[in-house]
């Protein structure tokens, strides 16, 4: 199994020197990237694959259900990162329908570890209970939360205090919600405005800053 993958690493590198003989040159000076991508950990959704980007234009951050937890020291190193010194103009949240994370959290049980991080999901679930259980129809109800999960995952993108600042100085980074569908390969955008989003809930998060 490894055999395989060092020989495709090979094959790899021999067919980007066949374009261009200074590649890794010039990948090796560093990194440019304007997109700062969130996504779940699920082997499916890859994220540069789905994308079709080269190495070096996305900056990725992965976790069970693209979660954005305000206490999570990693998302937040990443963020900070992507937005302070790479100075990304895109932060893309991108969910997955099929996501295992999203289902456990909308049945109930004790899975250990796993607890505390579906909490968040359990919580989405809570903001939006009304209109979730109406959705009768048990797999459009899961498509919904995986929606839900990404609008409310971007909200707290912008409740992050090295985003807003950045927001006030130079109007970046944007912010959109996508759900990869696995069941066909498509990216769905959300279409989410967060400038509105914003707007409804700044009288709580706004922080201000002063530059
Ligand atoms: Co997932």
């Amino acid at each position: 199994m490894f055999d395989r993958i060092f020989e495709n690493n090979k094959k790899w590198i021999a067919g980007k020197l066949s374009i261009d003989p200074d590649y890794f040159t010039k990948l090796a000076k560093g990194q440019h990237p304007e997109f700062l991508y969130i996504g779940c950990s699920d082997s499916r959704a890859t994220a540069e694959d789905l994308m079709g980007v080269q190495p070096g234009e996305v900056f990725v951050h992965r976790n069970i259900a693209n979660l954005v937890v305000s206490t999570d020291n990693n998302l937040n190193a990443v963020v900070q990162y992507a937005v302070e010194h790479l100075k990304v103009k895109h932060i893309i949240v991108c969910g997955h329908y099929e996501c295992g994370g999203v289902k456990a959290a909308l049945n109930p049980s004790d899975l250990g570890q796993l607890n505390s991080w579906l909490q968040t999901l359990r919580d989405v679930y809570r903001f939006h209970q009304q209109e979730l259980d109406a959705i009768s129809d048990s797999q459009q109800r899961f498509d919904r939360l995986v929606e839900l999960n990404v609008k409310e995952q971007c909200i707290n993108i912008i409740k992050i205090d090295h985003v807003q600042r950045s927001w006030y100085k130079t109007g970046y980074p944007q912010i959109y919600g996508w759900v990869f569908d696995v069941r066909s390969g498509k990216i769905k955008d959300l279409g989410l405005v967060m400038e509105k989003e914003f707007a409804s809930i700044r009288s709580i998060y706004d922080l201000k800053p002063d530059t």
